[in-house]
């Protein structure tokens, strides 16, 4: 009896406790309780679960058809609305008003043609295909920020644009996105990779440039084959190839600034099969890495250069694929936003702590991530994995590649605190959508 008497005021009570939370809107978001809740057991094991699925199943770029269905599924069951496909493969979800301000979490989703050499239970099933870079990782810590956000969402001030982003591995799928219009009234966009070499519980990062800008070119050098022993009846386009690549070591020795980090590596040199004869023609490729779109370009016009003059005299060059741009579109630089980088500072300090909080230095590697740092403010950084204790942890892209799970809890907390925080603090006051923008992605 006594209880009934308590029920309409306990009602009131907690009425009163759900106003107070939400007015002091925000609160959560500036607090280390993304993490918490990411490393509770339950949810820890759920994004386990997930990031196993797909490493068991990997596939290439533009081939995520079941991981975008696992991730589909996912998002039904947290109750978050989402397009499907968006640039062949992609997912893109929706968490929070659905009304501006817009900001967006990108995760990639695809896997590279290799073959996985780790033997443990949740191996590759699929031979010659591994996710040995870690996207596996990145799409289950994206959905693990998309629960922390759905489970606070009235605490979000806009909508949050979660982009399961197909064909990172060289495919340009960022590009492919952003041609698909679902960035267009996007504010902000943030990223970040999984790091080997960085410890676990640390996140690392600097603003403007923090990977290349990179391209890939390919030559074919055509001469006359013959008898090894017979040169002078020969045109011999081993030799000339020789000279092409001793004069793309040029580039970046003898004409590039030292100040200026640039490479040009030739990967490739296929030719000739047998000791007796000169082939007829040589093919050589390789790619090029710079930290600005001028020197970029100034390397791909001197390679295109050098290709041709090179040669001896009496070979031919055909540069047949050139550039490769159809299926390898040359990658921008990463260029990361100088705001944004005192949000993520203030993030960080929240989910990790300061002391936790690294400088990163340039890396010669690509990410397309870049395509977005071209056309909307965006930044990308680091979330460590590296336990002392666990032993060492083989780089991305080895057959060895391992993951320590225990990222994946600060992973989706960062995510969810980058974009939590932006809608609430660290939007410019002269933005889009403050401008009274539009109503509806
Ligand atoms: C590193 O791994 C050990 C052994 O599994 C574990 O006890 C420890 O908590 C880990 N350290 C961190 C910082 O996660």
């Amino acid at each position: 009896m006594g209880l009934f008497r308590w029920v309409p005021l306990l009602l009131l009570l907690h009425q009163l406790c759900l106003q107070i939370s939400s007015s002091s809107s925000g609160s959560v978001w500036m607090s280390s309780y993304p993490l918490e809740r990411a490393k509770e057991p339950e949810f820890f094991e759920w994004m386990v679960g997930i990031r196993r699925r797909i490493h068991e199943n990997p596939e290439l770029g533009y081939e995520e058809f079941e991981t975008a269905k696992l991730v589909m599924r996912e998002l039904e069951d947290l109750g978050i609305r989402y397009e499907y496909p968006v640039a062949v493969t992609g997912v893109v979800g929706y968490v929070g008003t659905g009304k501006p301000p817009f900001v967006a979490l990108r995760a990639d989703m695809d896997a590279l043609a290799m073959q996985e050499s780790v033997e443990w239970e949740y191996k590759s099933k699929v031979p010659g295909k591994m996710h040995a870079c870690g996207h596996d990782t990145h799409v289950a810590m994206l959905l693990g920020a998309a629960k922390i956000l759905k489970e606070r969402q009235e605490e979000l001030p806009g909508t949050v644009v979660l982009l399961f982003q197909p064909a990172e591995e060289g495919g340009g799928g960022a590009k492919k996105v952003i041609e698909a219009g679902v960035l267009e009234k996007v504010e902000a966009i943030f990223g970040f990779h999984i790091a080997s070499e960085i410890p676990i519980g640390v996140v690392a990062s600097r603003p403007g440039a923090i990977m290349a800008g990179s391209g890939f070119f390919e030559a074919v050098i055509s001469g006359k084959g013959g008898h090894a022993a017979i040169p002078q009846h020969t045109i011999d386009p081993i030799l000339s190839a020789s000279n092409v690549i001793v004069s793309l070591q040029h580039l970046v020795s003898r004409e590039a600034d030292p100040l200026d980090s640039q490479v040009v590596t030739v990967a490739k040199f296929q030719g000739g099969g047998a000791f007796n004869v000169i082939p007829d023609s040589v093919t050589i490729g390789g790619t090029f890495r710079a930290f600005s779109k001028e020197s970029l370009l100034q390397l791909k016009q001197r390679i295109e250069e050098a290709c041709d003059q090179g040669t001896s005299s009496r070979a031919e060059v055909q540069r047949h694929g050139d550039f490769l741009e159809k299926d390898r579109p040359l990658f921008p630089v990463t260029v990361n936003n100088k705001d944004l980088h005192e949000h993520f500072l203030n993030v960080a300090g929240d989910i990790v702590g300061l002391r936790n909080i690294r400088d990163q230095q340039p890396l010669m590697g690509a990410e397309d991530f870049a395509f977005f740092t071209e056309v909307l403010p965006a930044y990308y950084y680091f979330v460590g994995m590296k336990n002392e204790t666990r032993g060492p942890m083989p780089p991305a892209h080895s057959p060895y590649f391992k993951v320590n799970e225990e990222a994946l809890s600060y992973g989706a907390a960062m995510h969810a605190s980058m974009a939590a925080r932006y809608l609430i603090e660290a939007r410019p006051s002269g933005s889009a959508a403050a401008r009274g923008g539009h109503d509806e992605l």
